[in-house]
């Protein structure tokens, strides 16, 4: 199974020595040229192969389609044309139109998630939203950052805080590598450190440094206590969490939500843990701050905290996106029962196949903080490696609830676990589920399935229905190929231009061509995939995407491709030309002397 950040190393090539500036093409977000680049850059085989993997049939490559219930393969990717289509259930695209449908990513996210694999820096055109909303929070980066160091510097002058992470069983060199600090006591330690000006204070009152009273009047919000900086997943401060060192309430506080914090998006120590190793096979999830660097200090550096909520499906998918096995280890009390029984259910409806999820309860009273210095990194290892499979915690925590002996309780517990298998992408996995469903209530695989549709797979379809079908159909045979031929090798454009009087052509679907002529030269080593990427919400899209993996003897014949596209624009001028020059004859429309002579020619071979 190849590991899911497979796709960073196939990213094709070393972008990060070119220095290509980037044209704004169009009024959009982000420059087109970058869209375009980016897609010619990434490989849809290895994205989707890190995701779904595939195999290698021919020219293409297949799998069973990720996006319909199949038992023989109907998925094929091209890796020629950088495209991907399902014969089973006609989903298709290109690489980002895949990363949307099966990572539920925005489109803007989907670029953002395949610059990242490639190490890429997606620019922002410089009057857009983006670039505004990146000015108004790097100055919170910025004191954020300063804040954290000063809190750092601030560790080293106080024994009483160096005490207590020593007390904790913590070195001076994890404390430095989690970049932990101390809030030295008093009301006005950062204001009078860094609110010299009043951008300054504005910034701070933002960030949730300082806290403002009605009065006007400042204070600092964490005061002696022991400072955990937390960082996004590019190793930004972000915000911080604050312990207080004796008995004290609250034990813990937080920086709020602000402009760049979203507690329910960001994963306490994943920057570190991806600093740390370079593979990383599986993360374990705990509660607290504490638990991942104590984690840490016994050499087990791959842990992340949820930052005291239940872990949500965004940090699910986020954890996902960096490991294949999350391990959920949560206290053995009942509060941690529940918030594992939460990551359950959010997990459920992320997992695909090829990601493992398990479940590492510990006896009551510890947590893995206490655990792992009571015994260690190897005993707490064989733990994590002995840790309940996800499908297990599922049916043996309903079963629980339900008595089995009787066909009500059967009914109940197929009810209760169908709500919850509902919830899942079609995978194998899935599959599998049911099938230990089936035999624990007697009921045939062939039954519940039919009551458990995914409501993900049905709302995918109802979305796809509900699509109106735009434009006008590209209909005459022969635009059709010319068409088909231009998408799937741009290349064509530079070979034979389409004549100029295509633009408001009589035939449909010329005036089209004449368009994606006109997109080619603006690029003209772009990939068919990144030319369908800029007709993304096109009229004619639905077509456009049907004709990018349409077969005919012309499209599949690569030998004389260019003498065949030649020939095909050349007789389609010519028809073009004729009907319209009989329209205006049946209308009664005089002829202009170049029209009449034109009308007599035969066409050109
Ligand atoms: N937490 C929080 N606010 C609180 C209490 C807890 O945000 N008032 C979060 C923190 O992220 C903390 C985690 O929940 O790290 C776990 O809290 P708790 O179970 O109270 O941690 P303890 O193990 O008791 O903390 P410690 O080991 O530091 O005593
Ligand atoms: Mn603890």
């Amino acid at each position: 199974m190849p590991s899911l950040n497979t796709s960073v190393s196939l990213i094709r090539a070393n972008y990060l020595f070119q220095t290509k500036p980037y044209k704004n093409l169009v009024a959009g977000r982000i420059p087109q040229n970058f869209i375009d680049d980016l897609i010619s850059r990434s490989d849809i085989v290895g994205v989707i192969n890190a995701r779904v993997p595939l195999k290698r049939k021919g020219k293409e490559f297949s799998a069973c389609c990720p996006f319909h219930n199949e038992k023989t393969p109907s998925f094929t990717v091209s890796e020629n044309k950088q495209f991907y289509y399902c014969f089973g259930c006609h989903a298709k695209g290109n690489v980002i139109g895949f990363l949307m449908d099966y990572e539920h990513l925005s489109y803007i996210d989907a670029i953002e998630s395949l610059a990242a694999d490639a190490h890429l820096e997606v620019p922002h055109e410089n009057d857009s939203f983006a670039h505004q909303d990146k000015l108004d929070k790097q100055p919170l980066y910025d004191i954020l950052k300063l804040a954290s160091e000063l809190f750092q510097q601030q560790l080293k002058t106080s024994e009483r805080a160096v005490n207590y992470l020593k007390q904790r069983g913590l070195s001076g060199e994890i404390a430095k590598q989690f970049k932990i600090g101390y809030a030295p006591d008093g009301w006005d330690f950062l204001i009078s450190q860094l609110g010299k000006t009043k951008d300054d204070l504005l910034h701070l009152s933002k960030t949730g440094l300082i806290v403002n009273k009605e009065n006007n009047k400042t204070y600092d919000r964490f005061r002696d206590r022991i400072i955990f900086p937390i960082t996004d997943q590019r190793g930004r401060i972000i915000g911080f969490g604050g312990r207080v060192l004796d008995k004290g309430e609250p034990k813990y506080l937080n920086s709020p939500e602000n402009a760049v914090f979203h507690k329910g998006y960001e994963l306490y120590g994943l920057y570190e843990t991806r600093v740390a190793l370079r593979k990383i096979d599986r993360i374990i999830v705990v509660e607290g701050y504490m638990d991942v660097v104590a984690l840490a200090q016994n050499g087990i550096n791959y842990a992340v905290a949820s930052l005291g909520t239940a872990t949500t499906t965004e940090q699910i998918q986020k954890t996902f996106r960096t490991t294949h096995e999350i391990v959920y280890c949560y206290d053995g009390d009942n509060a941690g029962k529940k918030a594992a029984w939460r990551a359950l259910e959010n997990t459920l409806s992320v997992i695909r196949d090829g990601m493992v999820a398990k479940f590492l309860f510990l006896p009551d009273k510890e947590d893995p903080d206490t655990m792992v210095r009571k015994e260690g990194k190897q005993a707490f290892e064989q733990r994590i490696i002995d840790a309940m499979p996800l499908s297990t915690f599922l049916f043996e925590n309903l079963k629980k609830e339900c008595d089995l002996s009787s066909n009500e309780g059967k009914a109940q517990l197929a009810t209760k676990a169908n709500a919850l298998i509902q919830k899942m992408h079609n995978s194998i996995f899935k599959d599998l589920l049911i099938e230990e469903l089936s035999s624990m209530v007697g009921l045939s695989q062939q039954l519940l399935e039919s009551k458990i549709s995914s409501t993900i797979e049905n709302k995918k379809i109802a979305r796809q229905q509900a699509k109106p079908v735009r434009g006008q159909q590209v209909s005459n045979h022969k635009t059709r190929i010319a068409i088909a031929l231009l998408l799937q090798n741009p290349f064509l454009a530079t070979e034979h231009q389409v004549p100029e009087n295509f633009r408001e052509a009589f035939t449909k679907g010329l005036p089209l061509l004449y368009k994606l002529q006109k997109i080619i030269e603006t690029n003209p080593t772009m990939t068919s995939a990144a030319l369908l990427e800029r007709l993304r919400d096109d009229e004619h899209e639905t077509a456009l995407n049907k004709l990018a993996v349409l077969q005919t003897p012309e499209t599949e014949n690569s030998d004389n491709i260019i003498d065949v596209y030649t020939d095909i624009i050349k007789r389609l001028h010519y028809e073009d030309r004729d009907e319209y020059l009989k329209h205006k004859i049946n209308n009664n429309e005089p002829l202009t002397p170049e029209e009449q002579s034109e009308y007599l020619k035969p066409p050109t071979k």
